[in-house]
C-alpha cells in the first residue's frame, strides 16, 4: 500500500511530474512517472505565475506571417516560446525570456484611435496586430499551425476508443483526448496574471492564483478557471519577528467580519473588471453566496471566470487531489472516465444544481482508491506523516535495527537472519549468497549507528521556530554539521548528566525498550 512515486516534505506536499500531461497507454505501466524529475503543488504555481508575467496576448489578423511577427516582436527581447489559436479570430501566445521586454514593447505600441469610441487608457497584455497594408502584406502569409483549446467531440471520442486493444488504453485515449494541455494552462495562468494587474490597481501585494481543476491535473479542456485573489504574500510582513523595543504596524480599516472584507474587496475589482478590463464581460457578483465571488467571461481566452478570496481550504483540496493525481498514472485515467461518463448520462452538468458535482464525484473516486486492496492512494493521514517524518523515520529505523541478528534483504522486503557474522549483511539481490557489505567492519558500524540516533534525536527536537528566530540551523541543516564540532557541548551535557527525563526522553525518541541498547546508544 505504499504510494508510488516520491512525496516531498513540507508545506507543499509532493510531487509531480513536469508538465501535468499523462503518460501515454504505452507508458502506463510501472514506472514511468516515477522516473520523472518531480515538482511540488508550489513549485509549479511558483513557476507557472512568473512564465505568466513574461507573457502577453496578440489578437492577430487572419492571415500573417508568423516568422514577421515573431521578428517584429523580437526587438523587445527574446522570445522563450509561443503558439497560435482560434478564439473569436486568431490570437498568438508570446512568453518573453525577460519581464522587461513587456515594458519595451508597452512604450513602442499605441493607443487605439478614439474616433468611434471613448477609450479607457488601461494598459493591459493584450494588444491587437495589424497589417498596414493588408493586401500586399497577405501575400507573405504562411500557414499557421493552432494550438486546440478544445477537446475532441465525444461522438469521435468514441470512435476512437472503439480502436483500442483494451479498457485501459481506452481509459488513457480519453484521458490523453480531454486532459489539459501545456498551452491551455498557460493561457490559465495568464488570465490569472491579467486579472492581478487590475488587482494590484487597490492592492499592490495582492497576487492571483488559480485553484480547482486548472491547476489539481483533473482539468478537461474546457473547464472554468477558478481563481483567487491572495494576501498572503502582505502576512510575510506579519511574520517578521520584531527585536526590541519598539513595534510599528499599518493602519487599516477595521470591518466586523472576514466576510464583509471579502465582500468589499471582490466588489471593487469586479467592478474594475466590468468597468476597464479589456475583454472581460458578463461579469456578476454573487456576492451572498457561501463563498464570495465575481464569475466573468474573459472574452480574448474564452474562459469562463471564477474570483474569490484566498481560502485555504479549496487550495489545500487541490494540492491534495494533485499529489493523489501525480502518484499514480491511473489515477488520473479514472477520474477522467468517470466524470466523462457521469456528463454523458447527465449526472454532472456544468451549471450549479441538485446533481454531483465533479468535485463530490473526484473525492468519491479518491475514496473508491484508497479502499482497494491494497490501496491505490495513501489516505490523507498516512500522506501526512510521510511527508513529516521521513527522514527522522529512516534514522530511527537504522538506530534500533538488530544488526547483531539481522540481515537487509530487498529480495523479499524482510529483515531475516544473518546467514554469517558480518557486522553488516545486505542480501545481494540478484545474487543471493554474496553479501554486498561486506567490507563494513564493526566500528564503522556502530558509527553508523550513533549517527543515525544522534540525528533521530535532533530531528525528534521540533525546535524549528526557536532556531529559525535565532538563526541557527534547524532540521535537516543542523544534520549537515559534523556533530562533534557545534554539537560537541550538547552532545557532552547530554552524555554527563542525564536525568531520569533526559532517559525517558531518549527511550520515547529511540523507542528503546533495551536498556543495553540505551547504553550503547548514549555510553560511547
Ligand atoms: P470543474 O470545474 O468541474 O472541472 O472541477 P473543479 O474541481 O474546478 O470544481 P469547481 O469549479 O466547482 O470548484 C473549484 C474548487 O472549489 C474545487 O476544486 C474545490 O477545491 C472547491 N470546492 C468546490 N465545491 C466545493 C465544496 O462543496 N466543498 C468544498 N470544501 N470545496 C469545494
Ligand atoms: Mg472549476
Amino acid at each position: 500500500g505504499q504510494p508510488r512515486g516520491q512525496v516531498r516534505p513540507g508545506s507543499s506536499g509532493a510531487a509531480v511530474q513536469r508538465a501535468p500531461q499523462a503518460a501515454g497507454p504505452e507508458e502506463a505501466g510501472e514506472d514511468a512517472e516515477v522516473s520523472t524529475r518531480k515538482k511540488t503543488f508550489a513549485e509549479v504555481q511558483t513557476e507557472r505565475l512568473e512564465q505568466a508575467e513574461r507573457t502577453v496576448l496578440i489578437k492577430c489578423p487572419p492571415k500573417l506571417n508568423e516568422k514577421k511577427l515573431l521578428q517584429y516582436l523580437s526587438s523587445h527581447g527574446n522570445i522563450k516560446s509561443h503558439f497560435f489559436f482560434e478564439n473569436r479570430g486568431i490570437h498568438a501566445l508570446i512568453e518573453f525570456s525577460e519581464k522587461n521586454s513587456i515594458a519595451s514593447l508597452q512604450d513602442a505600441i499605441g493607443l487605439p484611435s478614439a474616433a468611434e469610441y471613448h477609450v479607457v487608457p488601461f494598459k493591459s497584455r493584450l494588444f491587437t496586430f495589424m497589417l498596414k497594408n493588408p493586401v500586399s502584406q497577405a501575400a507573405e502569409e504562411t500557414p499557421l499551425h493552432l494550438s486546440p483549446q478544445s477537446h475532441i467531440p465525444v461522438k469521435e471520442l468514441i470512435e476512437k476508443l472503439c480502436h483500442a486493444d483494451s479498457i485501459s488504453s481506452q481509459m488513457y485515449i480519453l484521458l490523453n483526448e480531454y486532459q489539459l494541455t501545456d498551452e491551455n494552462i498557460k493561457l490559465r495562468y495568464l488570465v490569472c496574471s491579467l486579472v492581478r494587474d487590475f488587482a494590484r490597481a487597490y492592492f499592490p501585494d495582492s497576487t492571483v492564483k488559480p485553484f480547482g481543476s486548472s491547476v489539481n491535473t483533473f482539468g478537461k479542456l474546457g473547464c472554468d478557471v477558478d481563481m483567487f485573489l491572495d494576501f498572503h504574500d502582505t502576512q510575510k510582513h506579519a511574520a517578521k519577528t520584531k527585536k526590541g523595543p519598539f513595534d510599528m504596524e499599518y493602519q487599516m480599516k477595521r470591518l466586523p467580519s472576514e466576510r464583509l472584507a471579502t465582500q468589499k474587496i471582490l466588489s471593487v475589482v469586479g467592478d474594475c473588471l466590468d468597468n476597464f478590463g479589456p475583454g472581460c464581460v458578463s461579469v456578476q457578483k454573487i456576492l451572498n453566496a457561501r463563498c464570495p465571488l465575481v464569475k466573468f467571461s474573459h472574452q480574448p481566452t474564452g474562459f469562463q471566470c471564477d474570483l474569490s478570496v484566498s481560502n485555504s481550504i479549496a487550495i489545500k483540496s487541490s494540492e491534495l487531489l494533485y499529489i493523489y493525481g501525480c502518484l499514480d498514472s491511473r489515477v488520473r485515467a479514472l477520474v477522467f472516465s468517470v466524470r466523462c461518463w457521469a456528463r454523458v448520462h447527465g449526472l454532472t452538468n456544468s451549471i450549479p444544481g441538485t446533481w454531483i458535482t465533479n468535485f463530490s464525484l473526484t473525492m468519491m473516486v479518491m475514496f473508491f482508491l484508497q479502499r482497494r486492496s491494497p490501496p491505490i492512494i495513501p489516505t490523507l493521514d498516512q500522506l501526512k506523516e510521510l511527508a513529516d517524518v521521513l527522514l527522522g523515520d529512516f534514522f530511527e529505523y537504522y538506530g534500533n535495527f538488530d544488526f547483531r541478528r539481522n540481515s537487509i534483504n530487498l529480495r523479499k522486503g524482510k529483515e531475516v537472519n544473518k546467514p554469517e557474522s558480518s557486522p553488516l549483511y545486505i542480501w545481494n539481490p540478484f545474487e543471493q549468497d554474496l553479501n554486498i557489505s561486506k567490507n563494513v567492519n564493526q566500528p564503522q558500524l556502530e558509527k553508523f549507528v550513533a549517527m543515525a540516533r544522534e540525528s533521530a534525536w535532533i530531528l525528534r527536537k521540533e525546535q524549528k521556530a526557536q532556531q529559525m528566530t535565532n538563526k541557527e540551523p534547524w532540521g535537516l541543516a543542523a544534520l549537515l554539521i559534523p556533530f562533534g564540532k557545534s554539537n560537541s557541548n550538547k552532545m557532552k551535557n547530554r552524555m554527563k548528566g542525564i536525568g531520569s527525563e533526559t532517559i525517558r526522553n531518549l527511550l520515547d525518541s529511540l523507542k528503546l525498550n533495551n536498556p543495553t541498547n540505551l547504553q550503547k546508544a548514549v555510553g560511547k
